[in-house]
């Protein structure tokens, strides 16, 4: 039995208050909350195991050192990689896609070659890829959603030819919680020769991975979306791909040998991890992934998708709403937008009644152009959330155009 309430003990922000109300945090998409765990593991390393990794002989370095190693042992059993040498820390989700664009990109792609995105990227899934184009002059195409916020898969069989070289997209929409048809995606883009990245920012806290049998090339998630730490992330990179491509960043920890005409390189992943690591971090997502396994993935979504179902219930029949997109597979997302009332007007006024949403553009602009809206409130959940939230919030947001609806109308006739 998933049990909630015991579950919200474990996270000291449930306990919280925001202007004076019981904290109700939907806001989990842009990052979610910490368990206990995690907050103990980073702090008992820095009180009583910190030292450096990878340099230094001494005790405490070796011992860091080991601990730091065994994290991403932890990943590949987390996602099933093939081996440890395929994950790579990384900032983020961002700093892994950019790994890819420029290392993979610059190297492999030449003028002429295609690369497709899609039309609900979020920015970091976009921007890489277009400043990448314009440096090589290569075609950027993308896959179009449907109104109901699914991929248009005809129009990718489409656009997909020899030509293209590279295919990026998000296993799960930030905007519309789309969850996409990843595994087909991947087939597709190979039977053309394509590599593909699939972008895990908001799959990877709750969807059960296995890389060998999802056969992506590259796979990147964000720690702090996931119950981790900031500032830590993951490429996963099928090995003899990273094998092959030049470093990213350079500098100490991941050169073999340095003279002052020439340096070369270790192998993957140290070759991709210049500089002093997030150490503590990266215990942290040790942490993290120790917690979701303990809880368990399939209970988390489980947990989530009646969270959906509920919200949705409560939503739909709300007058004036608009619930962005209806995809057949939503991960733990909902946007919307209420008739004549601007989303930042609502998201203020559910703040001060001590509810978190998200609100504005959520980083994805060309979804938001296609939907025809300027800027959404998002509701999205982790595995803390409970029915009775869902039903305070639903009632907040139907009190909030009551009071919000006639002021916008008492301001428009004022101008
Ligand atoms: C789908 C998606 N991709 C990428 C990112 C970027 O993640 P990060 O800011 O952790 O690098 C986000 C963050 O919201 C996201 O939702």
């Amino acid at each position: 039995m998933f049990d909630v309430l015991r579950l919200r003990e474990d996270f000291p922000m449930m306990k919280k208050t925001m202007n004076g109300k019981p904290l109700i945090y939907l806001d989990t998409a842009s990052t979610s909350q910490k368990p206990q765990s995690v907050i103990d593991a980073v702090h008992r390393f820095y009180k009583e195991d910190y030292g450096t990794v990878h340099r230094a002989v001494y005790e405490i370095a070796a011992h860091s050192t080991e601990m730091y190693s065994a994290v991403r042992s932890k990943i590949q059993r987390f996602i099933h990689a093939r081996d440890e040498e395929e994950i790579v820390f990384t900032r983020g989700t961002t700093e892994a896609i950019n790994l890819v664009a420029y290392s993979y990109g610059r190297t492999f792609l030449e003028a002429g070659d295609e690369i497709i995105i899609s039309e609900m990227e979020h920015h970091s899934n976009i921007v890489p890829w277009q400043l990448l184009a314009e440096e090589k002059g290569l075609k950027l195409k993308y896959i179009p959603m449907s109104l109901e916020g699914e991929l248009r898969m005809d129009v990718f069989k489409e656009r997909l030819s020899e030509k293209t070289k590279f295919v990026s997209v998000g296993h799960i929409s930030n905007a519309t919680g789309t969850i996409n048809p990843i595994q087909e995606i991947i087939k597709l883009s190979h039977e053309v020769g394509a590599k593909v990245l699939i972008d895990g920012a908001q799959a990877a806290s709750h969807i059960t991975l296995d890389m060998q049998t999802l056969n992506a090339d590259f796979y990147a998630f964000s720690g702090h979306k996931m119950y981790g730490p900031t500032g830590i992330g993951v490429l996963y990179g099928k090995l003899p791909l990273l094998e092959a491509m030049p470093p990213f960043i350079s500098g100490g920890n991941m050169i073999e040998s340095v003279t002052i005409e020439k340096s070369t390189f270790q192998a993957p992943p140290f070759k991709f991890e210049a500089g002093t690591p997030s150490i503590a971090s990266v215990i942290g997502l040790g942490a993290a992934i120790d917690y979701i396994e303990t809880i368990g993935k399939e209970a988390i979504d489980g947990w989530q998708k009646k969270l959906i179902t509920v919200a949705l219930e409560k939503l739909k029949p709300m007058s004036g709403i608009k619930i962005i997109g209806a995809p057949k597979e939503r991960g733990p997302i909902i946007s919307f937008v209420l008739n004549g009332i601007h989303p930042l007007d609502l998201g203020t006024l559910l703040g001060l009644k001590g509810i978190a949403v998200r609100t504005g553009h959520l980083c994805a602009y060309p979804t938001l152009q296609r939907l025809g809206v300027n800027s959404l409130a998002r509701l999205s959940f982790g595995m803390y959330n409970t029915i009775e939230e869902i039903d305070a919030a639903a009632y907040a947001i139907k009190e909030g155009a009551l009071i919000l609806r006639p002021m916008n109308a008492t301001s428009h006739q004022s101008q």
